[in-house]
């Protein structure tokens, strides 16, 4: 009776959550914990967020709406895209989803089946190769190499494509190495795309964040928007990770397809969160330049505090908030190194193989938290990090 289906084999997690129920157990003992493990803005949703929220609710938007959003928020969505040189695009190919994650779940669901293949990059997003496989394709891993600065080499890509390539998955700025994409690469990605027929669904949710450069995307090649699906949202933008709000702009023979499996999900994105997302893409920026400041500086912080520790080398992240350095020179495992850390340090990070194999070696420390934690959280690494290397 309580055997479950073999599919649920297949379906992996993300440990970052896991890490956060560890780092809470331990402060409720009583221990400090450092929390630079969660892909989250410290930041609070913008006031005027909020209060449009708020406005929605009492006027009593509060029912059933639209399975791919109310048509104001796609109208929103797609002009916003213009607005900002990103896509030229139509209300009617925007989908409104409850987080981006969703448009992981249904791209991949629609679209991937066994005998499929799915390259992915890796290290990256977990949910990549868990919702493929869990659709039964088979994930192909892309490796993301420190020398390339972590971002797609496109010989690499090219030799993994094969005539089963369903789907090629890109994330930039990428979690959790911090990369970008330059043009060059995103040229030489859409050609592989167009040459294979290969559909590409990238990843922007951090399109934002950027630390100097234009942000770039497969979707600025001539003919790629008719085999792209951009996923984005706003839970990092504008830090409303808890409002569970997020997007998808599709081909336009894939709206259909995953209209209908949002209608067997979820029926609808929340109502009133919906107006509120509309005021954030029409309403002031400044607050997003605010915050990418504010994470300009701690990216400083942290990634020269972890290049000064011996052992420990950090490339500079392009954009993201995710410090990605290599830990080989210590010797020790990075699961290992992960937890000690947290037990022996107080500091809640994750271990580079939490996003795939090409992870270990690596560790990522989140630097969604402020300057004077990142620097608590930097000594106090230095400090029992000979301890841990000798008891290993
Ligand atoms: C690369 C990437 N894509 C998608 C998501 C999911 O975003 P959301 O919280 O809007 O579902 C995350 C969240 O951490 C992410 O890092």
């Amino acid at each position: 009776m309580r055997e479950l289906a073999t599919r649920m084999d297949r379906l992996g997690t993300e440990s970052a959550f896991e890490v956060l129920l560890r780092a809470r157990a331990l402060e409720s003992t009583g221990r400090k914990v450092i929390h630079l493990e969660l892909g989250e803005p410290d930041f609070d949703t913008p006031g005027h967020i909020s209060d449009a929220a708020a406005q929605a609710l009492r006027e009593g938007h509060t029912h059933y709406v639209p399975s791919p959003g109310i048509p104001e928020l796609r109208e929103a969505v797609a002009e916003f895209l213009g607005r900002r040189g990103r896509l030229q695009t139509t209300a009617d190919r925007v989908i409104v989803t409850p987080g981006a994650k969703p448009v992981m779940f249904y791209s991949i669901l629609a679209l991937c089946q066994e005998g499929d293949e799915v390259v992915y990059p890796d290290p990256g997003f977990p949910m990549y190769e868990s919702i493929t496989a869990f659709s039964g394709a088979t994930p192909v891993p892309l490796p993301l190499r420190e020398e390339n600065q972590f971002r797609v080499d496109p010989d690499e890509l090219a030799a993994l494509v094969t005539d089963r390539t369903k789907l090629v998955i890109l994330s930039s700025p990428h979690n959790p190495c911090g990369s970008a994409l330059s043009k060059d690469d995103c040229e030489a990605v859409a050609e592989i795309a167009i040459r294979n027929d290969v559909v590409v669904l990238t990843d922007e949710v951090y399109w934002a964040i950027r630390y100097g450069g234009e942000h770039v995307s497969v979707l600025d090649v001539d003919g790629m928007a008719a085999r792209t699906i951009l996923l984005d949202g706003w839970s990092k933008t504008f830090a409303m990770t808890g409002w569970r709000l997020g997007f998808g702009v599709f081909p336009s023979w894939l709206t259909e397809p995953v209209t209908r499996l949002v209608i067997n999900s979820v029926s609808c994105t929340s109502a009133f969160s919906q107006y509120a997302a509309i005021a954030a893409l029409t309403g002031p920026w400044e607050p997003v330049e605010r915050m990418v400041e504010e994470f300009a500086v701690r990216r400083e912080v942290i990634v020269e505090g972890l290049n000064r520790i011996p052992g420990i080398r950090c490339v500079e992240p392009a954009g993201a908030f995710y410090a990605f350095p290599s830990v080989r020179d210590l010797g020790v495992g990075s699961k290992h190194l992960a937890d000690q850390l947290l037990e022996r340090a107080g500091v809640a990070c994750l271990a580079g193989t939490a996003f795939g194999r090409a992870g270990e070696g690596y560790l990522r420390f989140s630097y969604a938290n402020s300057v004077e934690r990142i620097r608590e959280a930097l000594e106090a690494v230095e400090a029992v990090l000979p301890e841990i290397v000798a008891a290993s």
